[in-house]
């Protein structure tokens, strides 16, 4: 596994804090920034939005992933991720079962890192592959 440069990971950080003030959370009031590093260097920025009926509320890791693809990068290297009750992070919020899944679908769960932040100085690193045990991913349809 490749180690994020501790510049890139403090860059990360920073951006997914500042992406809790652009969360859309009225219902839940857990409001959650996410900051995507591409494999080109491009950052796609991502918060939670949530809606009234519900179901069709988005993560914060799934906007800015949906943001990425659409912009035609499909190769990612590491995603930061802080979030907390009323914007205030106070635990690290791990990504859902849902935004895992899409993770797998375009990284490798050996190298794709994911940051766990509370701030700048508190965070801690992963792979996806330890918070996603043996997911099913894109290889496991060409299987004979
Ligand atoms: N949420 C995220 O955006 N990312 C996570 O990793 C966990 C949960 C959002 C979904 C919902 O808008 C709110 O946080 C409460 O679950």
């Amino acid at each position: 596994m490749k180690q994020l440069k501790e510049e890139d990971i403090q860059e990360l950080i920073t951006i997914a804090l500042l992406m809790l003030l652009r969360s859309y959370a009225p219902y839940s009031h857990f409001q959650v920034g996410a900051a995507l590093l591409g494999k080109s260097g491009m950052i796609y920025t991502g918060c939670n939005i949530e809606n009234a009926a519900y179901a069709p509320s988005n993560c914060a890791e799934r906007t800015a992933f949906f943001k990425g693809v659409s912009e035609g990068e499909q190769a990612f290297t590491a995603i930061a991720i802080v979030g907390g009750p009323d914007g205030m992070p106070k635990d690290y919020v791990t990504p859902c079962g849902v935004c895992r899944q899409v993770m797998a679908e375009f990284c490798d769960p050996e190298e794709f890192q994911v940051i766990l932040a509370t701030d700048r100085q508190h965070y801690e690193v992963c792979t996806l592959g330890e918070l996603f045990p043996r997911g099913f991913g894109p290889g496991d349809l060409s299987k004979k």
